[in-house]
């Protein structure tokens, strides 16, 4: 059976647009909650392969997408590196913070898959309960935005701890840009190993750099890391997702080697059929918070979305996860009007 998810990545587009959506999983779900409310950490949460299996499916049961994100988080790697990392209820990811080479020391990759290797059981898991049709999509943060966590130990606006040490000591931040490719590498091609048939590079944080910071710290991690991938598991498409990446979006496609890539809400549908879709296939860019309003504006913007890609490879998705309070009964609505659209 083919999987028409993997197969329109593969440059192979039938006349239905195969769908999924970043952050499928979580709290907009009454079913999520309830496993969620079983572990109180969440990162321990995402080390219960059965849970975290179970979680991944909910999605798809309820929606029938073509693609399942595997559930984890981005933060998984500077916690299997050895950093102090947690969640706090309300606030966010909290990290004790590396500034420095000094401190940058004390990680490494030594025990990584002692945690790292339930994300893999869970995969294997997939693998084997999910529907012959439906794509499994592993995925890790990349480097630059996992770094802005490391640095800053929490979320950030401007990033500027991150910059600060790029900007003043560039070697110094060079070194831990290159202690996660060689995590984000090793994660990634184990997820493939066991079982992920298409890995996702989440560059949540790549708005805004300058061109310079640009080049160093997005597209040569990124593609270091695709080279890697490819030399393990040529035949398994990597998306990047350089969110906001506005006018540097065309020079990461062309330079980081990324099979498909994943737009934001900003990205220009017509700007991006001409430039981006004739060279690789594109997702995206559908707002979240048109899900939370649903209703004829959601459709209308789903079918000019739609439209404005059919002559091309394109996987339907959002520019950025669905937010907590988007209602389900709307999800079900954009479903549908996805799976009835023909190219
Ligand atoms: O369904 C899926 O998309 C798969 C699972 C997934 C999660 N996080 C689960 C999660 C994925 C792919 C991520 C990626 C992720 N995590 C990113 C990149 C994508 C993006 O959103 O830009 C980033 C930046 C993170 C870091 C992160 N994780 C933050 C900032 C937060 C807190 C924000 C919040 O909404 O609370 C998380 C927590 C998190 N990751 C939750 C989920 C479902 C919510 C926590 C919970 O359920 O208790």
């Amino acid at each position: 059976m083919t999987k028409p998810l993997l197969e329109t990545l593969k440059g192979n587009p039938g006349n239905n647009v195969p769908f999924w959506f970043m952050r499928q999983a979580g709290r907009y779900l009454s079913e999520y909650k309830q496993v969620r409310a079983t572990t109180s950490s969440f990162l321990n949460f995402c080390y219960s392969p059965d849970k975290a299996a179970k979680v991944t499916l909910q999605p798809i049961k309820r929606f029938d997408m073509d693609g399942a994100i595997l559930f984890a988080d981005i933060l998984v790697v500077p916690d299997a590196l050895g950093q102090k990392t947690w969640f706090e209820g309300g606030v966010g990811p909290r990290l004790e913070p590396i500034k420095s080479v000094t401190e940058l020391q004390s990680l490494n990759l030594a025990n990584f898959d002692d945690k790292a290797g339930s994300i893999y059981r869970t995969v294997q898991i997939l693998k084997d309960q999910l529907p012959d049709d439906k794509t499994l999509i592993g995925f890790a943060g990349a480097p630059w935005t996992v770094a802005t966590y490391m640095v800053e130990g929490a979320g950030s606006k401007d990033h500027g701890a991150a910059k600060d040490w790029g900007y003043g000591d560039p070697e110094g931040f060079d070194s831990l840009l290159s202690l996660l490719v060689d995590a984000t590498s090793h994660y990634l091609i184990s997820q493939i190993d066991a079982g992920a048939d298409v890995v996702q590079i989440f560059d949540s944080w790549s708005a805004a750099l300058p061109e310079p910071a640009f080049d160093r710290w997005v597209i040569e991690p990124t593609r270091e890391i695709v080279r890697r991938l490819r030399l393990k598991h040529s035949e398994t498409p990597i998306i990047g997702f350089p969110r906001l990446a506005g006018m540097m979006l065309e020079k990461y496609v062309c330079e980081t080697g990324v099979d498909a890539v994943s737009l934001d809400s900003g990205v220009p549908i017509s700007w991006a059929a001409d430039t981006i879709q004739t060279k690789i296939p594109v997702q995206g860019n559908l707002d979240p918070r048109m899900v939370v309003a649903g209703g004829p504006a959601m459709l209308s913007e789903t079918s000019r979305i739609l439209d404005g890609f059919s002559k091309g490879a394109h996987i339907f998705n959002l520019g950025h996860g669905f937010v907590p309070e988007t209602p389900v009964d709307h999800v079900a609505a954009l479903s549908a009007h996805i799976k009835a659209y023909r190219r």
